[in-house]
């Protein structure tokens, strides 16, 4: 098989990169592990910036996420109970979506299949090869059969755990990485959000998120330990948790429910450096994560693989390198402003077990300068909403 990007991955970052191509007319192939059926029930993030939810509008797949996705003008934050909002419509004039990762990958998904595009689920030993050279090359097996396609150039969009980053060399790379003390206890609950947009809690018991995937669906995180053992947590002690982080006024109106999904997530921060080698990109999860607070995630995926669209572009249009070889620069630029937002959330909201008196005041002074003053609560609606991807 021949195409001009080979794409390994069908997660947010491959789907949309794959559906910016056949735009510019530029053809593609995706090559996934898990089955269509798998990636579209697999519960992630579930807020849209600005940009990107007029990005899937312009591609032509925003149908369902106009009719479905909540759209938010504010954040709140608690401090030990008490709410205060944070007005990104008054401040910057933006506003986020909440619509899940499902839903987007589930849109695209149908979209890339209704244009002929073609997506090859539960491949096996999936290997990249001859980087270097002006034909790189993708290999797998399906159903035990190994097949090749030969590519001008190959996108990493298989998230951090995929075989694209480790195939280059580890000499070329450079890794910068954080761990942090925290892990995230997320449920899904079939029950109406206490409030109609977010409230990130912070309280001297930890920290809690209150939001939402529907006005019936409910989606709940503790920030617990992030070796913690689940089964520590059955649901009745979840909601009484929850309770106890969101102050007496607020916790009144917490409605419960049946709970459908439960897990928990440890929290990291990583980047690599570059996020090219020869002829392949990595895009996504593949080159970067974010720890959760700020929702940054997934749209930070989509964001390296319009940049990459374009590079792409410039490339087939007018034979022009430039791009391309500014990919890992123009990326990087963005993907650390994320990074910077994400740690500055994190560590804003945790209640950090190895902190002393002192950090902690200092933390809760800083909760309240955000929340009271104008410059401060411009700057988080700025970043929230998103940073400019021109
Ligand atoms: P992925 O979505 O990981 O997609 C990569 C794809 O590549 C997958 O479909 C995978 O199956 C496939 N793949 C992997 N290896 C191979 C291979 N060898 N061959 C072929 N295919 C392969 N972000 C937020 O903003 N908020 C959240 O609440 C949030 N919660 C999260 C919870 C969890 C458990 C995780 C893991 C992430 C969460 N994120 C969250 C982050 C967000 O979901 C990711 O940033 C986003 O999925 C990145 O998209 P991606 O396309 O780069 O990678
Ligand atoms: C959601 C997840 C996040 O990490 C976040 O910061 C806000 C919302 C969510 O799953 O809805």
């Amino acid at each position: 098989m021949r195409t001009q990007v080979g794409i390994v991955g069908a997660g947010p970052a491959g789907l949309m990169l794959s559906l910016l191509l056949h735009r510019a007319g530029i053809s593609s192939v995706i090559i996934e592990n898990r089955s269509r059926a798998y990636v579209e029930a697999r519960v992630r993030a579930g807020v849209l910036e600005h940009w990107t939810t007029e990005l899937m509008n312009e591609l032509g797949v925003g149908d369902r996420l106009r009719k479905e996705g909540l759209v938010h003008e504010g954040i709140d934050i608690g401090i030990n109970g008490e709410r205060r909002r944070i007005d990104f419509k008054a401040l910057v004039n933006k506003t986020i979506t909440i619509y899940g990762q499902q839903e987007v990958v589930k849109d695209l998904i149908a979209a890339r299949l209704a244009q002929g595009g073609e997506i090859v689920f539960e491949v096996t030993d999936t290997a990249v090869d001859r980087l270097d050279g002006e034909r790189p090359v993708i290999r797998y097996k399906k159903n035990g059969e190994p097949f090749e396609i030969e590519c001008d150039f190959i996108a990493g969009c298989d998230g951090f755990h995929g075989i694209c980053r480790p195939t280059i060399p580890a000499s070329v790379l450079n890794e910068f990485d954080r761990i942090y003390p925290y892990g995230w206890l997320g449920i899904l609950s079939e029950s109406q959000p206490v409030s109609h947009e977010l409230i990130y809690s912070h309280t001297d018991r930890g920290f809690a998120l209150f939001t939402m995937r529907s006005n019936s669906v409910s989606r709940l995180y503790l920030q617990v330990d992030p070796d913690e053992d689940i089964n520590k947590w059955p649901d009745e002690e979840i909601w009484k948790e929850l309770k106890r982080r969101i102050g007496p006024e607020t916790a009144a109106k917490l409605q419960t429910g049946r709970v459908f999904e439960k897990g928990i997530t440890a929290m990291r921060s990583f980047v690599v450096e570059p996020m090219q080698f020869g002829r392949l990109f990595l895009a996504g999860d593949a080159a970067h994560i974010v720890p959760p607070t700020g929702a940054k995630g997934m749209n930070l995926a989509i964001a390296d693989v319009l940049f990459l669209s374009r590079a792409l572009d410039a490339f087939y249009k007018n034979k022009s390198t430039a791009q391309l070889d500014g990919y890992t620069a123009k990326c990087l630029n963005r993907i650390w402003k994320a990074q910077r937002f994400s740690y500055f959330m994190t560590t804003m909201l945790h209640l950090n077990p190895n902190d002393s008196e002192f950090d902690h005041k200092r933390q809760i002074a800083e909760l309240d300068y955000v929340t009271s003053s104008k410059a401060a609560s411009t700057a988080l609606a700025e970043n929230y909403v998103g940073l400019p991807v021109d």
